[in-house]
């Protein structure tokens, strides 16, 4: 039996209604298996926070530090400012275990409609790779002269070569492993004075170390429409926090749902734990009705598995989504078009494994 030690955070909203349906399929691929996973649960959330005043104890961090990898559902809730849930967990989390790959497939399912013309399962199939700790995600900057004709605001986006060379070296690797052939840079080297024309210099450089391997790029405005009008072009995309950040959006909503999209927060180095946890968020206006998909949930689990070296288990888990949706009968959620609740898709998707 080999064990994997899981710290779970169902978090708010319907974080709480889909996270049973991944332990359910979890505990049903470990038996398949022979994996044991040791899972402690995290009540943190913004209800954690109305009590307390923290989304987690001051010490969080450090009761997370020795899991094999964190399951985390989604936190937001009426009442908490946006900003408070996600400075008080998600980065503390995201940042303190220097995760900083954000890996997101985007990938066409069986079952589902797109909103593209012309597109079936298999056509659209890659996968996004966003910088995930530095960049134009930053606190740096400030405001001068408030308040008065002249004010002024700078914000600084930052670039080091070691989170540069990281990131892009990543999606490298990661096609490799993959066995796809083709890395495409999200770029604006043409507006953005200092900090592209660096990060395509160090794709160039990076992309030299890989010769099997085809690289381009392309400005991120022009790259959107190519999402939209030939997806099927792609393997791995890389960008930058916020270039990564827009296209891992766009991605699964050009395959018509973000509902099923899982993501990774990714230490590659191993040196402290992973998170993982769907695209969506609480969903306050379904919540408590027993109908959200638990799709990104279930899948989020499969990437976790990949990560804790459980291939097998985790392309189990992808061929039970694929064989379910893709059955014309199955248990659909209202999002997918059925009436199904939350707990007969998860199950549904449990006996197929
Ligand atoms: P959302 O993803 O929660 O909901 C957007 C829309 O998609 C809603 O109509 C919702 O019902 C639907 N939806 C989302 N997931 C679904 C699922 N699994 N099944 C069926 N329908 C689903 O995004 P929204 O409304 O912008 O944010 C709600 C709260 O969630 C906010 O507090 C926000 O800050 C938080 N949030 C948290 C995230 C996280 O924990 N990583 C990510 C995104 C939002
Ligand atoms: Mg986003």
């Amino acid at each position: 039996m080999r064990h994997h030690d899981i710290a779970v955070i169902p978090g708010d909203g319907i974080g709480t209604e889909v996270m049973p349906e991944a332990l359910r399929v979890l505990e049903a691929v470990g038996a398949r298996h022979g994996i044991r996973f040791g899972l402690r649960h995290f009540d943190w959330s913004c209800e954690t926070y109305k009590r307390t005043g923290r989304m987690m104890p001051e010490d969080g961090i450090d009761q997370l530090r020795d899991h094999d990898a964190i399951l985390l559902g989604a936190v937001g809730a009426p009442g908490v400012p946006d900003h408070v849930s996600l400075w008080g967990l998600l980065i503390p989390i995201r940042r303190e275990f220097d995760q900083y790959v954000n890996l997101r497939p985007v990938r066409l399912l069986p079952g589902i409609t797109p909103p593209l013309r012309d597109v079936g399962p298999g056509d659209i199939d890659f996968w996004v790779v966003r910088e995930n700790t530095e960049g134009e995600y930053s606190q740096l900057g400030g405001r001068q002269a408030e308040g008065t004709p002249s004010e002024m605001v700078l914000q600084v986006a930052a670039f080091t070569r070691r989170g540069t060379d990281r990131i892009l070296r990543y999606a490298f690797d990661f096609a490799r492993r993959l066995g796809r052939s083709h890395v495409t840079s999200a770029t604006k080297s043409n507006g953005i004075f200092h900090s592209m024309p660096y990060w395509d210099e160090r794709f160039r450089a990076i992309a030299a170390e890989y010769p099997g391997i085809e690289a381009d790029q392309y400005h991120i405005d022009i790259l959107c429409a190519r999402f939209v009008m030939s997806p099927q072009r792609f393997d791995v995309v890389v960008g930058s926090n916020l270039f990564g950040d827009i296209l891992s959006d766009l991605g699964p909503g050009v395959t018509g749902t973000i509902a099923v999209a899982p993501s990774g927060n990714i230490n590659p180095e191993r040196e402290h734990p992973s998170m993982f946890e769907p695209v969506h968020g609480s969903a306050p206006d379904i919540m408590g009705k027993g109908i959200a998909n638990p799709i990104g949930q279930i899948w989020s689990a499969a990437m976790m598995l990949d990560h804790l070296g459980e291939e097998q288990a985790a392309a189990d888990v992808m061929r039970a989504i694929e064989t379910v949706l893709g059955s014309g009968d199955a248990p659909l959620t209202p999002d997918l078009g059925g009436t199904a609740a939350t707990s007969d898709l998860g199950a549904a998707i449990a006996s197929a494994i």
